[in-house]
């Protein structure tokens, strides 16, 4: 062999040692996949192509100098999911702890550019001890770097974030600015500051699992859109969701085959919602069948489960799915549930992902607990998503649609294209005891006008027919025939344009 090709592979051989077998070991040890390994898992076999392997710090402080790894601490590249390109940087904890430092950043930097330039989704694999120490300002500059493209992105490509080790300082920041969020449970861990400074600011004391795991990150804070029992399960549910996305904002949709009948007739869901509207019942069973195969990618599982976001399928092309759930809270909306769905929204409208919305709402949730809490910004934060998206809307009224919350949810006064009613369906301000209340207040004493009144407000009120009559519903149709009717909405809608007036950016309450 020459020795300029000994040289190369010589020079690869120490490139792929990374940061040498003992650390590799000690990620072993922990359940960690190495940066390499957990991009194998994410990239169809033999598709990942790495660039920068060669490259290293320049940093001479605290002996920096001596301590050189080709690669610095990132592999970065792209390869393709299921035959579709994608742009992969996947931190290197056996590398100084997968610490960003001035070179770390341009290689991430430099793999966003191509990403944007190229218009395909961006993947970042997290597991990183943050700012490389030793180097100070420069690895602060270089998450700027990384964060305005961060921001740049955002609503072009795809970006989507796993965290799979310690993740503090800058590289909390840069998944927060990215479209997903995902964990892997046990293992990773997010914070701003960790449980250390938090003793010294605070004197509080606190477990990095209880300060940033992804318990804490899925069902509280939010800032997680999931969690995985293990490297390679999340790695696999990536592959899963790249497959509903489209590469960018000016792609199409991905079309996958499907041998689910569009028109399949779902006859269960005749006998899913119950008639007496305190009764609840599972709203996912409805999604489930309504979709291809039954197969739904959901978003923000454990957060604010009175409403229920996530990715299916119909005729084989992507839709989001939005539904009050029942089960949680009646459906209400609050804070919190108006937020997830409207991020949801956001992201669905700037990648041209059509949004279907069930709908069985009882209305805000009332409280001090939710208006000290901002409820009114927040539940604004869903009609703004809502009347903002130009995507194709349709929208099923399985059963209430009362008050402020019918209008919020894709109504046909924001814009939805094609609003459906199941005919058990209730649209009207509140329900029948709130408002025979309030406006028969003189009758309160006599149990059978009361009867009389509720039962009467019932009737004209509580049917889906008064919102038919004046066009706010375009069909009322039988619960069993869902999917063929929102299938065939989807089709008819797959021509739509619609844009919204001219200007730099609106001003979402945020
Ligand atoms: C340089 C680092 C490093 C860092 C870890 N290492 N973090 N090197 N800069 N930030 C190195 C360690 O020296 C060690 O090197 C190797 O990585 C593994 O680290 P350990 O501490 O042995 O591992 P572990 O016990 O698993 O702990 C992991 C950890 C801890 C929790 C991440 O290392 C840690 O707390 N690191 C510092 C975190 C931090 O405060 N970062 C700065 C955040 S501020 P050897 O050679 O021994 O293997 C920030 C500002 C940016 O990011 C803000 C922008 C908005």
């Amino acid at each position: 062999m020459k020795p300029s090709f000994e040289r190369l592979a010589e020079r690869r051989a120490r490139a792929l040692h990374g940061g040498g077998e003992e650390r590799t070991g000690a990620q072993h040890r922990r359940g960690k996949l190495t940066a390499r390994e957990r991009i194998e898992v994410l990239t169809d076999e033999g598709s990942f192509e790495e660039f920068g392997m060669f490259v290293e710090h320049r940093a001479t402080d605290f002996g920096m100098d001596q301590r050189r790894v080709p690669g610095d601490g990132v592999v970065t590249g792209w390869g393709t999911v299921n035959g579709r390109a994608v742009f992969v940087f996947a931190k290197d904890f056996t590398v100084f702890g997968g610490s960003l430092s001035e070179t770390h950043a341009q290689k991430i930097a430099s793999l966003q550019d191509m990403a944007l330039k190229n218009r395909a989704p961006l993947i970042g694999l997290f597991d990183s001890g943050g700012a490389r120490i030793q180097e100070g300002v420069a690895a602060l500059a270089g998450y700027g770097e990384v964060f305005q493209r961060n921001v740049l992105a955002s609503g072009v490509i795809p970006q989507i974030s796993l965290i799979m080790g310690p993740c503090a300082g800058g590289d909390v920041y840069s998944p927060a600015l990215t479209d997903f969020i995902f964990m892997v449970k046990d293992t990773s861990y997010m914070f701003v500051t960790g449980p250390d400074v938090v003793r010294a600011v605070t004197n509080e004391t606190v477990s990095a699992e209880d300060l940033g795991g992804a318990l804490v990150h899925t069902i509280k804070s939010s800032v997680a859109d999931g969690a995985y029992d293990n490297d390679v399960e999340a790695l696999l549910q990536m592959r899963r969701l790249i497959d509903f996305l489209p590469s960018s904002n000016t792609s199409e949709i991905p079309e996958w085959p499907s041998f689910d009948d569009p028109g399949r007739s779902e006859a269960s869901l005749d006998s899913l919602a119950p008639d007496d509207p305190a009764k609840p019942y599972d709203i996912k069973e409805l999604i489930a069948k309504t979709v291809d195969e039954g197969d739904f990618f959901e978003i923000q599982e454990a957060h604010a489960r009175n409403i229920v976001t996530g990715f299916g399928r119909l005729g084989g092309r992507t839709a989001g799915f939005v539904a009050n759930q029942p089960m949680v809270l009646a459906g209400t909306l609050d804070s919190a549930a108006s937020r997830k769905a409207a991020r949801f929204v956001r992201f669905c409208d700037c990648f041209n992902i059509p949004i279907v919305t069930f709908v069985d709402v009882p209305g805000f949730l009332p409280g001090t607990e939710q208006e000290y809490g901002g409820l009114i910004k927040h539940g604004a934060k869903l009609l703004y998503a809502y009347g903002e998206a130009t995507v194709p809307k349709v929208t099923i009224i399985t059963r209430k649609a009362f008050g402020g919350a019918y209008d919020v949810m894709a109504s046909k006064h924001l814009r939805g294209d094609v609003n459906f009613a199941w005919p058990g369906a209730g649209i009207a301000v509140m329900g029948a005891k709130g408002a025979v209340e309030i406006i028969f207040r003189s009758d309160m004493g006599d149990t059978d006008k009361i009867a009389a009144r509720t039962r009467e407000y019932e009737e004209r009120f509580l049917s889906p027919y008064v919102a038919a009559e004046r066009f706010y519903i375009d069909d009322i149709i039988m619960p069993h025939e869902t999917r063929k009717r929102v299938a065939r909405a989807l089709a008819m809608l797959r021509g739509k344009t619609l844009q919204n007036p001219w200007k730099k950016h609106g001003n979402i309450p945020l």
